[in-house]
């Protein structure tokens, strides 16, 4: 039986359309379970949106809508934003699904069932922008007299009845179980903060609201509606089909990976491990965060007017282009700037010059001096062993990046495979011995094609689009094409389709 693998991206809110920070993490979750089901796995990979909660319950009021309708509109909008980014998920989650209401309501239970939950009072500061309450000690005051949060979340002040959750009684448990699972929080940085906050001390967590009513109510308490983070992140046992832990999909649980931007690691790496624990549950095996996206230096803001929906770029650049811009352009957890050049560079250079030439070259070679037909291997040179022993490991060293999520080196350990091919091919020079040595002309090809093959069949999951047409290209049976099948060599003698360009050069439009 393949072994199982759950991946989730956070559920976005639907207080606004979708933008390209969100598409990035639903690429970058999108590639992960790609990847692991080319390695063997069965992979289930959950995205879907975060409806409840003030923010949400105020953009609707703002749209002139009820929450419900306001809801379904841009839930909608970042399905449809989901399926233009190519991703291959498995279910669509919403909050306001029933299955999901049902889900919450039952972890609550649980959790009340362990005395981990009782009544009080909330006084303190909320930030709506972030969903989050803050301490005293976490916030600056501007010049105006007004305070923010260190994201720049305004804060008002929240005094209401609100049933807690204990999570000061959850610090020592918490600090062992990270220390217990070294890898539970990537990067490292992300962790030292989680590990410094938690050390620092925890506050009981407000978990239920009372002064507004658009979330899941508590169980025997009507008046109160679950605090929004916590309905959110109960959605990734929802999905598995929680409090069924019959249900075929429970075998998912615990996550694999939770893909997380940088900013709401605190709520996945903290409350959501003491929750589940509290409810007799496995805590996730790992969060993995992102770091952020600016445009051209700047950052996002519709007052900027420069926010940048991914759909625009897929419509300029092309869908796999886009997909590998963003995982290649910035390492995966730290920050980083789009910028246009960049984008059309990348795509000129890296995948029509490097990869898109060097097996249309290969490619027309063998079309043009061998009649399509795949030659076999020939004795195996010096060159060719060392080109072929490369390509041979780089399964491994893409899974030790992506093990890591560091998506960058992955893409670099291929392209080193592209330029070492490169510098063989010019070296080689088959176009040369067409005329003086066809036997070994046909040698190199095939080296070219073997190559060629192991750099396609690992990027698939980057860019799954253009990787399948090359494969076809080089006469790769769709059932050979995961890394498993990469040990077994092409048949010879086959006959290649005619080669046509994978990666067209981007021209800038005449303004
Ligand atoms: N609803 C919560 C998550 C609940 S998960 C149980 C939420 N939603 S969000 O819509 O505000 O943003 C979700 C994610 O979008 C961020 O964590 C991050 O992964 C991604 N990004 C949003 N803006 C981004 C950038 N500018 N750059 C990169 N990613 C960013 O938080």
């Amino acid at each position: 039986m393949r072994p199982a693998c759950y991946i989730t991206t956070p559920i976005y809110y639907v207080n606004g359309a979708p933008h390209i920070g969100h598409a990035y993490t639903t690429v970058a979750a999108d590639v992960m379970a790609r990847f692991k089901r080319l390695d063997g796995y069965d992979v289930f990979f959950l995205t879907g949106t975060d409806e409840h909660g003030q923010k949400v319950e105020q953009a609707a009021r703002e749209a002139g809508l009820d929450p419900q309708t306001y809801t379904d509109g841009i839930s909608a909008d970042f399905q449809a934003m989901t399926r233009t980014m190519g991703a291959s998920n498995d279910d669509w989650i919403r909050t306001t699904q029933e299955r999901h209401k049902l889900s919450c309501t039952e972890l609550w239970r649980r959790i009340a069932a362990s005395g981990d939950i009782y009544l009080g009072h909330y006084e303190g500061w909320y930030a709506i922008r972030d969903e989050a309450f803050y301490d005293e000690n976490e916030l600056t005051t501007r010049p105006d007299g007004t305070k923010v949060a260190a994201s720049g979340a305004p804060v008002e002040w929240v005094r209401e009845p609100s049933y807690f959750f204990r999570l000061s009684a959850w610090q020592d448990r918490l600090l062992k179980f990270y220390e217990e699972n070294p890898n539970f929080i990537a990067p490292t940085s992300s962790r030292n903060e989680v590990i410094s906050f938690v050390r620092g001390g925890l506050n009981d967590l407000s978990i239920s609201r009372t002064t507004f009513c658009w979330g899941v109510p508590v169980p025997d308490a009507p008046d109160h509606v679950m605090y929004v983070w916590l309905d959110a992140l109960t959605n990734y046992i929802t999905g598995c089909g929680f409090p069924d832990e019959d249900a075929p999909r429970w075998r998912f649980w615990p996550a694999d990976i939770h893909f997380v931007g940088k900013e709401i690691t605190r709520f996945h790496a903290v409350y959501w491990p003491a929750f589940l624990m509290s409810a007799g549950l496995k805590p996730p095996k790992r969060v993995s965060a992102n770091g952020w996206w600016v445009v051209e230096g700047e950052k996002m803001s519709k007052s900027l007017g420069n926010v940048i929906d991914a759909r625009d770029l897929v419509a300029t650049y092309g869908l796999d282009q886009v997909r590998y811009y963003l995982l290649r352009e910035k390492p995966f957890g730290g920050d980083g700037s789009i910028a246009y050049k960049g984008i059309a560079s990348r795509i000129n250079v890296e995948l029509a010059n490097d990869l898109g030439n060097l097996a249309q070259r290969s490619l027309s070679l063998i079309a043009r001096n061998l009649g399509g037909v795949l030659p076999a291997r020939g004795p195996v040179t010096e060159e060719d062993a060392v080109l072929l022993a490369s390509a041979g490991a780089l399964p491994d060293m893409v899974r030790a990046a992506m093990e890591r999520q560091t998506f960058h080196e992955a893409l670099d350990e291929v392209w080193k495979i592209i330029r070492a091919a490169n510098g063989y091919i010019d070296r080689q020079a088959p176009w040369a011995l067409n005329k003086t040595d066809r036997v070994r002309m046909a040698a190199v090809l095939r080296v070219m094609v073997d190559t060629i093959r192991a750099v396609a069949t690992l990027l698939q999951p980057f860019m799954p689009t253009s990787m399948a047409n090359m494969l076809e290209q080089l006469g790769v049976p769709e059932h050979a094409r995961d890394i498993a099948a990469l040990s077994a060599p092409l048949a010879d003698g086959i006959h290649l389709p005619a080669p046509r360009g994978v990666f067209p050069r981007y021209v800038e439009p005449a303004a």
